[in-house]
C-alpha cells in the first residue's frame, strides 16, 4: 500500500526505528528493493531524483511504482521526489502518485549556488502549503551538504555547492532549524553534519571532526518532535569496492558513513536515511565481474540478475541494520 512520508516516519518516531530511503531509476532497483522489503517485512521510501525522472520518464516510473506495490500489496511503501528544485518539480511529482515530496531550497534552483535563508524558507513554506492541501509530506533541507574533511568543503562528486563553503553553511545550526521547522511546516528536516554525496566522501574513517554527529544530537535536543533526514548515507563498504577493483574498476580508495553512525543518530531523531551510491555500487560489481569473467555472454539479464541480487542484499542489510525490518 502507498503512504505518506508522514505516516512513515510518526511510526518510525513511536518505535524509535529508522528508514532508507533508497534511489531508483530502473525496474531491477524497483525490484531489488521490494524483494528485500517483503523480505524482512520493511516498509520502505522509494525516491527519484529528478534526473530518475528525466531517464525514465514519468508516465513509466508512476505506473512501474503501481506495479511493485500490486506485486507486494502487504510492503508499505513511500514514494517520494528526492531533491526537488522548484514548485513545478515537487508538483509534478505528486501529480504522478508521489506521496511525498523534497524541497532542497538549501541550493538555489541551479542546484549549484548555496541559496538565502531567506530563500529557502519561502519556497520550502510555499511547496508545505500546497503539498498538505493534498495529503503528501514535505521534507526540506538547512545547510549544506560538503565535506567538512577539506575545512572549507568543496564538492568531489560534481553534486551540490561548487567552489568553498564555509564551516557555519556545512553544518546546520539548531537555532536556525528551530525557526526553519516553525515558519516551513515541513514533516521532515534534512540536515548537514559532513556527509556528502557519491563515493568519495572522506578519505579515512570518519571522526567527529569530519562527521558531526552531535550537531544531530543538538538540533535533536531543540526539535524532538521533528523527523530528521540524513543524505549522503551510503557506507561505501570495502567489499563492495574490492568487488568493483577486482575486475578492471578503479575505484579511489574511499570511506562512508558508518553504519554504526547512523544507528547512533536514528537513537536522536534520524529517521530517514538516504541511499544511492551503495547500490549503485553493487550493482556495478556485478556488471563488470560478470563482464569480465564470461567475455562472451551478451544477454543483459546475465548481468542484470546478479546485480539486483546484490542491491537487494545491500538493502536488506540496511533494513536490518536501522531497525526498519519487522515494521511492515
Ligand atoms: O542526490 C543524489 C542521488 O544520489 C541522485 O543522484 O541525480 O545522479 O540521480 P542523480
Ligand atoms: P549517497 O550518495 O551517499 O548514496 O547519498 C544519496 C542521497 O543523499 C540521495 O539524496
Ligand atoms: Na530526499
Ligand atoms: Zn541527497
Amino acid at each position: 500500500a502507498r503512504i505518506t512520508l508522514r505516516q512513515l516516519l510518526d511510526h518510525a518516531a513511536e518505535h524509535d526505528y529508522g528508514v532508507p530511503a533508497f534511489n531508483i531509476n530502473n525496474m531491477e532497483q524497483g525490484l531489488a528493493i521490494m524483494a528485500a522489503a517483503a523480505s524482512v517485512d520493511a516498509p520502505v521510501i522509494i525516491q527519484a531524483s529528478r534526473g530518475a525522472r528525466a531517464y525514465a520518464n514519468d508516465i513509466m516510473l508512476a505506473k512501474m511504482i503501481e506495479a511493485l506495490i500490486e506485486i507486494y500489496p502487504d510492503i508499505p511503501v513511500c514514494m517520494h521526489q528526492d531533491h526537488g528544485n522548484s514548485e513545478a518539480t515537487c508538483l509534478t511529482a505528486i501529480q504522478h502518485g508521489f506521496s511525498s515530496v523534497m524541497m532542497d531550497g538549501s541550493l538555489e534552483a541551479d542546484a549549484k549556488t548555496p541559496a538565502s535563508y531567506d530563500y529557502n524558507v519561502a519556497i520550502t513554506r510555499r511547496v508545505a502549503d500546497m503539498a498538505h492541501l493534498v495529503g503528501a509530506s514535505v521534507e526540506g533541507e538547512l545547510g549544506v551538504l560538503g565535506s567538512l574533511e577539506h575545512g572549507s568543503g568543496e564538492q568531489e562528486d560534481g553534486h551540490g555547492a561548487e567552489g568553498k563553503l564555509s564551516l557555519d553553511q556545512l553544518l546546520t545550526d539548531p537555532d536556525q532549524a528551530v525557526d526553519f521547522v516553525r515558519k516551513t511546516n515541513v514533516d521532515a528536516l534534512a540536515i548537514a553534519m559532513g556527509t556528502s554525496h557519491g563515493a568519495y566522501k572522506f578519505s579515512r574513517k570518519p571522526d567527529g571532526d569530519i562527521l558531526s554527529m552531535r550537531v544531530v544530537e543538538a538540533i535533536h535536543t531543540k526539535l524532538p518532535n521533528i523527523h530528521l533526514v540524513m543524505h549522503g548515507s551510503s557506507s561505501v563498504p570495502q567489499d563492495l569496492q574490492d568487488i568493483f577493483n577486482a575486475n578492471g574498476g578503479a575505484m579511489r580508495p574511499t570511506f562512508g558513513v558508518p553504519v554504526e553512525e547512523i544507528v547512533r543518530g536514528i537513537k536522536h531523531g534520524v529517521r530517514k536515511i538516504n541511499i544511492d551510491t551503495d547500490c549503485r555500487l553493487a550493482m556495478t560489481g556485478q556488471f563488470r565481474r560478470v563482464a569480465a569473467k564470461t567475455p562472451d555472454e551478451f544477454d543483459p539479464r546475465k548481468f542484470l540478475k546478479p546485480a539486483m541480487e546484490a542491491m537487494q542484499q545491500v538493502c536488506k542489510l540496511r533494513l536490518e541494520q536501522f531497525g526498519t525490518a519487522g515494521n511492515a
